[in-house]
């Protein structure tokens, strides 16, 4: 069960990131050029937040359950001295539940707009920001901890 979940929640990071370059790509086409707002423009940016928020459910699934690196790990004393355990622990967590909820602001926002430019400049704004703190908070090995690309 842990190794399913452990790839699922990896898995997953590619559907996260290729819908939110999507959706933030499109809102800046969109903006610039002030073109409507879509029913494609509206789907990319529901998938992103989707996918967002299955990142969330299955990742509290690890952290309070199965993965060693989530409360199991933080348990341990010293845990704030251990790069991963932090990073895992607390670092990872935070920030990406802020980037889901940015998103999910940002669906609101775009829905409440009244006129389709500014539509695109919100989902631009909200989704950008979401984007970017993803982005930092992937362990890929940079700052963070390394884990595989692909995961099989
Ligand atoms: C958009 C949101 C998120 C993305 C893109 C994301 C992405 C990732 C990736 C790529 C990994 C490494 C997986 C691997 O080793 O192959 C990971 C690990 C982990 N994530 Fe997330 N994550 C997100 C949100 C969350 C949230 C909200 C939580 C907790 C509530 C969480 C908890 C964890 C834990 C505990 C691990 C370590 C699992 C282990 O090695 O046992 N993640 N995450």
């Amino acid at each position: 069960m842990y190794q399913t979940l452990l790839l699922l929640h990896s898995w997953s990071r590619w559907f996260v990131l290729l819908t939110g370059i999507f959706a933030v790509y499109r809102a800046y086409v969109g903006w610039s050029g002030r073109r409507p707002f879509t029913k494609g423009d509206n789907g990319i940016s529901a998938s992103f937040s989707g996918f967002m928020w299955l990142q969330v459910l299955i990742g509290l699934g690890l952290y309070f359950g199965l993965s060693p690196w989530g409360l199991n790990a933080m348990k341990q004393a010293g845990a704030m001295k251990d790069p991963t355990a932090r990073f895992f622990g607390m670092e990872h967590v935070v920030v990406m539940i802020l980037a889901t909820v940015l998103a999910q602001v940002g669906r609101i926002a775009l829905k409440k707009a009244p006129e389709d430019t500014l539509k695109h400049k919100k989902a631009f704004t909200y989704f950008g920001i979401a984007l970017l703190l993803v982005l930092l908070m992937i362990p890929w090995g940079i700052w963070n901890p390394a884990r595989p690309l692909f995961r099989f």
